[in-house]
């Protein structure tokens, strides 16, 4: 169900305290929108860094975690997944009152069982599919982030009127929000694109630049082609805008011909390299361990060995002919000059 314009009312919020917990990329961004939109008591959690000093120069009443979650009849969770556990166990769940309404931004540890609420409150997600800063930056030009909505526990009956409230308060009423029927299904989406479609866009890139390289191109001028020039950034756009096909008269007709029927020879099977079924195939065992847990629990480990293999695979990754080519380059052309 998308949820859109007019839907959700913000009245349901009245006589409440809000406590956004862990004003970051999300809490701030979601916290300023709220109030913007006319949300009056809202209340920020946050342990004591310089995130907690933003909240109060942005001229909120910051707390610790633990007093913004005593507080609070709604709280929005919203530090980092890997250290909701703790945070959790230690300074939210201690504080939950009947009838509380918990709010996450991420299905991952509901999910996964890594936070288990007790049942006498609401469970319930409004997930922007955005980073924060543009959830904020859209807010401010009249536009708003889409979101996911997700209820895992409805004690009150009304969680669903109080995520659609929510919802709008943040701004995703402004472009949608889509309901979907768990928090499963949000994690998955998520993993999925980190996990299998951006391991193939990025591995495609890079045997495009390795092929053009051994043909003598230069590595800043492959690096342009790819991505440095932003042409792919902009497509993309165009594609969110007009559709796959419908933009594809942007390009030339040389350029049509060639992307579609090479498309096709995947599609069809008749590419004897690599077929559709095989990137399928290869996404389909990344879902799987998705949707079992393995990649859960694998990750789990990890963070408590003290992150070797993601350390070592920054390290093998940064230190590629690659990236230090692209690291040149952006210097080079004083391209991040213009990184907003
Ligand atoms: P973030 O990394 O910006 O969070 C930083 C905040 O968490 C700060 O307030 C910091 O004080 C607090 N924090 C960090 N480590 C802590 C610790 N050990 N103990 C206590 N507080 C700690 O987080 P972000 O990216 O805003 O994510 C928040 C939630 O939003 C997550 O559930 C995430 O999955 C979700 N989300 C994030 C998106 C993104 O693009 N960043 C997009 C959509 C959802």
């Amino acid at each position: 169900t998308l949820f859109k314009n007019q839907d959700g009312d913000l009245s349901v919020l009245d006589d409440r305290t809000v406590a956004v917990i862990g004003y970051g990329n999300q809490g701030r961004a979601q916290a300023l929108n709220m109030r913007d939109s006319g949300v009056e008591n809202i209340i920020i959690g946050n342990r004591g860094d310089s995130s907690k000093e933003q909240a109060k120069k942005d001229g909120f009443e910051a707390y610790s975690m633990d007093q913004a979650a005593n507080k609070a009849d709604i709280l929005f969770f919203l530090v980092p997944d890997e250290v909701q556990p703790q945070v959790y166990k230690e300074k939210i769940e201690p504080y939950l009152k009947e009838g509380d309404v918990l709010n996450f931004a991420s299905g991952y540890n509901i999910t996964y069982n890594l936070i288990t609420p007790p049942e006498n409150i609401d469970v319930i997600m409004i997930a922007p599919r955005m980073i924060g800063t543009m959830v904020r930056e859209l807010y401010e030009v009249g536009d708003g982030a889409p979101s996911f909505l997700a209820i895992n526990q409805n004690y009150s009956g009304k969680a669903k009127d109080i995520g659609l409230a929510l919802g709008k308060a943040i701004g995703s009423t402004r472009s949608g929000i889509i309901e979907i029927d768990s928090f499963a299904l949000e994690t998955k989406s998520d993993l999925l694109m980190e996990q299998g479609l951006i391991p193939i866009i990025l591995n495609a890139m890079i045997a495009k630049y390795e092929l053009e390289i051994a043909e003598g191109m230069p590595p800043a001028g492959a690096l342009l082609e790819l991505y440095l020039s932003r042409e792919l950034g902009y497509i993309f756009e165009k594609m969110a805008e007009q559709g796959i096909i419908g933009q594809m008269p942007l390009h030339s007709q040389t350029s049509q011909y060639g992307q579609i029927s090479r498309i096709d020879e995947l599609q069809e099977g008749e590419a004897e390299e690599v077929s559709y079924n095989d990137i399928k195939k290869f996404m389909g065992r990344q879902l799987r361990n998705i949707g079992n847990g393995k990649f859960a629990r694998e990750w789990s480990n990890e963070q408590q060995m003290g992150y070797p293999v993601f350390h070592r695979l920054f390290e093998k990754y940064n230190n590629s002919e690659m990236i230090k080519e692209e690291q040149k380059t952006i210097k080079e052309l004083g391209l991040s000059n213009d990184l907003t």
